[in-house]
């Protein structure tokens, strides 16, 4: 049962995840205790729809996150998307939070952020810490690999005959971005907080990229082979694509250490929270594949 009676506030309520979260919160509870945070006022009609109130805040504001953050009693705090620039962004979240009076505040991080490998998990690790620091009743949400950020490369990969990464045999157990909301709600909106909580969040199935692209050329009837590379091979290919070098040697970072098992968990935690089993990647990919 979820709590009716608290004023809850999302972040990042225009991203990809944030929206979920919002559909899947006022499922859940009285859209009037919702309270959807945008930077950008031409996002609140979308959210507007769901009958939830929308404020204007940016990480970089303090200032803005403090008024907004005002008579919340529970606010989830989706990580923002600047990478390098998050740990501060996040600060100023958390220190807003604190003025503001928040009485709970769970934040989405990432798997064993205090040990993962992964150059992603820094800016989490510290904003973790920030938040311990601060004293709010809290939660950490570590989220797993999102499938959607595998399926994303499906359409380049048809078109080449080729799946590039450097993840080698290391294992993925992603889950879908509607796992994770569904999982974020459950706990932001459960009767009793537990705070100081963690929670390893992943999907129920792991998998190599292999294993994944060939799933992807049984779906699509073509062709398609995972190349692996080297860590500074699969960086280059991604800049060869047009993405910028440090989100470039970011990725192919977090390849090479999914190779090493920075992506892989086995808690089913995730599952337990959203009462049924996460979405399968097979399902996820040949969704994709049929929607091309
Ligand atoms: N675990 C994974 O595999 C994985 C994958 C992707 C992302 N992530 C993390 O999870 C977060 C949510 O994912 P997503 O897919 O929903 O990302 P997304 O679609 O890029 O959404 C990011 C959200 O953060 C907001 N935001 C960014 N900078 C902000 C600022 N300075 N002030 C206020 N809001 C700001 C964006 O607002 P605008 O709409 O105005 O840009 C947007 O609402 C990401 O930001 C990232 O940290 C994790």
């Amino acid at each position: 049962m979820a709590d009716q009676t608290a004023k809850y506030l999302v972040t990042g309520a225009s991203g990809q995840l944030g929206a979920l979260v919002v559909a899947e919160l006022v499922g859940k509870v009285p859209a009037k205790n919702v309270v959807a945070l945008v930077r950008r006022p031409d996002a609140a009609a979308a959210l507007e729809g769901h009958g939830v109130e929308v404020r204007i805040g940016d990480y970089d504001d303090r200032a803005s996150l403090e008024q907004a953050f005002q008579g919340i009693d529970r606010l989830l705090l989706i990580s923002a998307s600047e990478m390098g620039r998050r740990a501060e962004q996040h600060k100023n979240a958390v220190d807003a939070a604190v003025a503001a009076g928040v009485g709970f505040l769970a934040y989405t991080s990432v798997l064993r952020a205090e040990t993962n490998s992964i150059g992603l998990a820094a800016d989490h690790r510290e904003t973790e810490a920030a938040i311990k620091a601060s004293g709010l009743p809290h939660a950490f949400l570590r989220h797993g690999w999102y499938t959607e950020n595998q399926t994303a490369s499906i359409p380049p990969a048809l078109e080449h005959g080729a799946y590039l990464g450097a993840a080698g045999d290391g294992l993925f157990s992603s889950a879908t971005r509607q796992d994770y909301a569904e999982g974020d709600v459950a706990v932001l909106a459960a009767d009793t907080i537990q705070s100081g909580a963690i929670y390893e969040l992943a999907g129920d199935e792991s998998y190599t990229m292999a294993e994944f692209v060939e799933v992807i050329s049984a779906a699509a009837g073509k062709p398609v082979a995972y190349v692996n590379m080297s860590e500074a091979e699969f960086a280059g290919a991604l800049e060869g694509a047009g993405l910028p070098a440090p989100i470039a040697a970011l990725l192919a970072d977090s390849d090479a250490n999914a190779a090493k098992g920075a992506l892989k968990d086995e808690s089913h935690t995730l599952q337990k929270l959203i009462g049924r089993p996460t979405t399968p990647w097979t399902e996820t990919v040949r969704a994709t594949v049929k929607a091309l």
